[in-house]
């Protein structure tokens, strides 16, 4: 049920972090992987991780939040595959602050990249996906979509956003048996998290029932549920990966 032979994923933001841990997960599942991050040699150790599971890989320079970059790389990945099966909305980014403080410019960059390039990459993977009556769209939102925090209007709202577009999208493509969900991670090791120091560790742990942060790995099994057709009667659903955190 958790297998995708034959099946082809885009991953946006696939360099590092979830996004990376996300293409090995799809490709051991059986996947052939479209990797996209800003600039395509910055996927050569992610693509090096999905050839050596035997599955084929692309690399694709894609500036999630720039329509032209969207609309070619699209283009390229359907020449090159012949379809998009799944479509992985991992690319993402913080510029925190409050919000007394926060410039327009910090606004607009995280908007750009967390939201509209939601937007324009589901609007450009949807189209075959619509023709060929099958796909799944994966948006990686957070918990601080759900819950709000001090510090993230701009990712907050990025993130809110995604929610409510990724239950549009999915009363959109329904009937053509395209689902759409999202994934909503609360803190997951990476090296952002590492760098906090203990105090800081330890007072987040306490917000969390499971008592740890998450791995890129539990964010990645998630993914691939709503990838697959375990997640057949899913859709327009938000699944929390946060160990309790948000209930
Ligand atoms: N790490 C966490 O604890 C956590 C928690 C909740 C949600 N998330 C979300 O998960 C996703 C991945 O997070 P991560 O921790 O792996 O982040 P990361 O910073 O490690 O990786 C993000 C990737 O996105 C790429 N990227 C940035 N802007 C882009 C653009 N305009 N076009 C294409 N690619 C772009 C970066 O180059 C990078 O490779 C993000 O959407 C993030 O908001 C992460």
């Amino acid at each position: 049920m958790f297998e995708l032979n034959d099946r082809v994923a885009m991953i946006t933001g696939a360099a590092r972090g979830l996004g990376q841990a996300i293409a090995v997960k799809l490709a051991e599942a059986g996947a052939d992987i479209a990797l996209c991050d800003l600039d395509a040699a910055w996927l050569e150790e992610t693509a090096g991780k999905v050839k050596a599971l035997g599955r084929r890989v692309e690399c694709y320079g894609v500036n999630v939040a720039d329509g032209e970059s969207v609309t070619v790389g699209v283009k390229a990945i359907t020449k090159d595959f012949g379809k998009i099966d799944v479509l992985v909305n991992n690319a993402g980014i913080t510029k925190d602050g409050l919000l007394m403080r926060m410039s327009e410019d910090d606004w607009d960059a995280v908007l750009d990249v967390n939201l509209k390039g939601v937007f324009l990459c589901t609007k450009a993977a949807m189209r075959g996906m619509m023709k060929q009556r099958s796909g799944t769209i994966v948006n990686i939102a957070s918990v601080i979509g759900l819950m709000g925090n001090a510090g993230q209007a701009n990712y907050a709202a990025s993130k809110g956003g995604v929610i409510s577009f990724s239950k549009t999208v999915a009363k959109e493509l329904a009937s053509r048996n395209v689902r759409c969900n999202a994934v909503a991670p609360g803190f997951i090791r990476t090296a952002m998290t590492d760098k906090l120091d203990e105090d800081v560790q330890n007072k987040m742990k306490e917000l969390i029932p499971l008592s740890r942060f998450g791995e890129p790995e539990d964010v990645a099994n998630v993914v691939l549920f709503l990838a697959s057709d375990a997640s057949a009667y899913v859709t327009g659903q938000v699944l929390s990966t946060c160990g309790g955190m948000v209930m």
